[in-house]
């Protein structure tokens, strides 16, 4: 199956996506997750990415239609599900065509929905872990005992103004992508709010229906 999970920042897609890489063996493909791991290893992507990152801007289309394309090449084109790719009509008309090209279709897009008071103090109260970006939340999923705290950090770009542009940007850019895939009979709309194993059950019964109406 070839999925996009779509939403604001701190929706939950991340979380979800990684529910369905170890419940469904779908392949998470964050292109947020491989630009911070470029930023902090320094390379050439990740030094251009920073300064867009870091402001709560996107990074220019160009740049990760290369990384989202090489990780669904590497996955042999199925079984994954797509966090954070597309976020522009740009990236989501190559997206289509590199599918197309590939004779592997995408088969359903989720969006989470979720109001902006509950994004903020999701992201407000959201720790990463320092080595392995794994993603905690102090209330509702709260890092292991054992871990070092010190190991337990904010993402840079959780500081509140930036979460401000991050919602303005998404509103601007990747929202009227909602319209592009319901025109292609693709987007599931799911309430992301509620908590996490709530959605995924919710997320996991849109999933089996698409299946049973399209088999
Ligand atoms: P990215 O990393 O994709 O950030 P985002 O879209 O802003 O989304 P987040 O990762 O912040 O939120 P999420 O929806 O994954 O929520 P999570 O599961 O963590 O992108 C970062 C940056 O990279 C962009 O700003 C841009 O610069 C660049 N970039 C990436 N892709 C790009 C692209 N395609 N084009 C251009 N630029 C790109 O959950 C949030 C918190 O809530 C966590 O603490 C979690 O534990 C908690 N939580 C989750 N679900 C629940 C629940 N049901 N109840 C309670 N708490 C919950
Ligand atoms: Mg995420």
């Amino acid at each position: 199956m070839r999925l996009i999970i779509f939403g604001p920042p701190g929706a939950g897609k991340g979380t979800q996506a990684s529910l369905l890489e170890t419940r469904r063996g779908l392949v998470q493909i964050s292109t947020g997750d491989i630009i911070r791991e470029a930023m902090k290893n320094e390379t050439p992507v990740g030094k251009e990415a920073k300064a867009y990152v870091e402001k709560g801007e996107l990074v220019p289309d160009t740049v990760v239609r290369k990384l989202a394309e090489n990780a669904i090449a590497d996955e042999d084109y199925d079984d994954y599900v797509l966090d954070g790719y597309p976020r522009t009509t740009q990236q989501a008309e190559w997206l289509t065509e590199f599918c197309e090209e590939n004779d592997t279709p995408i088969d359903a897009v989720l969006s989470l929905s979720v109001p902006d008071e509950v994004i903020v103090e999701r992201l407000s109260r959201r720790r990463v872990h320092a080595e392995t970006g794994e993603t905690y939340h102090l209330d509702h999923d709260p890092p292991p005992a054992d871990i070092d705290p010190d190991l337990i950090v904010q993402r840079d770009d959780d500081q509140p103004e930036t979460v401000r542009n991050r919602l303005a940007v998404y509103r601007d850019e990747t929202e009227p992508l909602e319209e592009y895939y319901e025109s292609r009979d693709l987007l599931l709309t799911v309430n992301g709010e509620g908590d996490i194993e709530d959605v995924y059950e919710r997320i996991d019964s849109v999933l089996d229906e698409r299946v049973a109406t399209r088999a």
